[in-house]
């Protein structure tokens, strides 16, 4: 059997599973996520990296459904977090805390707690102010943070304006030289400890140009910091390893392993890299239903029962996400389409001007690609309820996340104590 999205007599299945049979069980928009897919893709990316023994930090906030996490726990990954919630998630979901990487501009001093006290293996820290709020954190617990200093080294990462990270204009790290400096300056911190040095510039990056660039900054820095006496440990190339979404040429694992490769070498640090995308995006689909076809003269608008509430990387990205039908596509030309929601904003899409097979009410589509920054980025705006996830592997399925209740999403609200529960005013 194949893994993973393929079609039997024209129909898409799952992991040899029906998508039509999934769709009338738990209802749509539903997330469908190929257990057997997320496994595959860990083990290659594990297997093109062996050779340097990396901590694997996968990056939750790309899909940190607990099942997803649990999948990569399993087979020996760590955990990138960006918050206390994402520690939360990474600890439950069996991430052990000697392979948790805590990254993000602005870690509150709570979160920096909760982190020491779970005993995480390092920091990110991204400014001196940082340094010096988690030194003095540590100090409180009579602790000491293992401490990476996230390094911007100004490489364009040549991806979208909103997903670009390395460069100075950009939020994140620590110019090398400020990081050089700072790196002294921590000697008088009794919180903390400089073990290693960090960088992430960007995430769906296409070409490995700009990973040797920032790497080969990485090395030398690490190289100037131990000339200077700081006893490195490790080093933190980031994730950002794009997928194919429509006709990108990413490089390849092993382009990408050779890059890492030749920066590492000779270095005898420890290597950690943190990838997302690249291991979830293949393995997720969305999938909605038709609610209405609307011809116009220039192009049809199908209209599905999914929005951007749902998923949102169309229109905050100008993002390109494959769209097919999932039954047979229907026989004849093909049409000229807009792929929309029922959102009330015309920014409420999946594509614009489309060239798809004939679709008709009732139908049923996929979005590909979309297990990366899909469910993640979902909201309840127009007050739609979150869409269910579920786990496919083998023959198997189930619910991962129960779609949400119009009773839990609104029951989250309240009326404050002067409000009265009276009938409003005729
Ligand atoms: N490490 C750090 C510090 C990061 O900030 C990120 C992603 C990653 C690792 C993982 O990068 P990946 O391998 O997934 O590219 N919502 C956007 C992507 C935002 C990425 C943010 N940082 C999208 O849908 O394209």
């Amino acid at each position: 059997m194949s893994i993973g999205f393929t079609r039997k007599n024209a129909a898409l299945q799952c992991d040899g599973v029906a998508v039509s049979k999934l769709a009338a069980e738990y209802g749509t928009p539903l997330w469908l996520y190929s257990q057997s897919v997320l496994e595959a893709r860990y083990k290659l990316f594990a297997a093109s990296l062996a050779d340097l023994k990396p901590t694997i930090c996968y990056a939750l906030k790309a899909n940190s459904n607990q099942a997803v996490i649990a999948t990569f726990a399993k087979l020996g990954a760590g955990a990138d977090i960006v918050s206390a919630g994402e520690l939360l998630r990474a600890l439950q979901a069996g991430v052990p805390p000697h392979k948790i990487v805590f990254a993000g501009v602005g870690k509150t001093a709570e979160e920096m707690a909760l982190a020491l006290d779970a005993g995480i293996l390092q920091f990110n820290v991204e400014s001196g102010e940082e340094l010096a709020r988690l030194s003095a954190v540590a100090q409180a617990q009579h602790g000491i943070a293992r401490v990476a200093l996230r390094v911007n080294p100004n490489v364009d990462a040549k991806t979208h304006k909103k997903i670009t990270t390395g460069k100075t204009e950009n939020k994140f790290g620590i110019e090398i030289a400020h990081a050089m400096a700072l790196a002294e300056q921590a000697r008088s911190l009794k919180g903390v400890a400089i073990e290693a040095i960090s960088t992430h510039i960007g995430s769906q990056i296409t070409d490995v140009t700009p990973y040797r660039a920032a790497f080969k900054r990485m090395a030398d820095m690490a190289t100037a910091l131990r000339a200077q006496g700081h006893a490195l440990k490790r080093i933190d190339f980031g994730g950002g390893l794009g997928v194919v979404y429509k006709d990108e040429t990413p490089p390849d694992l092993k382009a990408y392993a050779a890059a890492v490769r030749a920066a590492v070498k000779g270095l005898g640090l420890d290597l950690i890299v943190e990838p997302g995308r690249w291991l979830v995006a293949d393995a997720g689909a969305l999938v909605a239903r038709v609610e209405y076809v609307k011809k116009g003269s220039a192009k049809s608008f199908a209209i599905l029962d999914a929005a951007m509430n749902d998923l949102i990387r169309p229109t905050l990205y100008e993002a390109w996400m494959p769209i097919e039908p999932v039954a047979a596509p229907r026989k004849g030309r093909k049409r000229l389409y807009d792929v929309v929601g029922p959102v009330c904003e015309s920014g409420d899409f999946f594509t614009h001007d489309r060239d798809l097979p004939p679709l008709e009410q009732g139908d049923l589509v996929a979005v590909r690609q979309a297990g990366a920054y899909g469910a993640v980025m979902s909201s309840t705006y127009n007050a739609r309820p979150l869409a269910p996830e579920v786990l496919v592997k083998g023959k198997r399925h189930a619910a991962v996340r129960a779609r949400q209740t119009l009773a839990e999403l609104i029951g989250q609200d309240a009326l404050a104590p002067w409000q009265t529960k009276s009938k409003p005013k005729r």
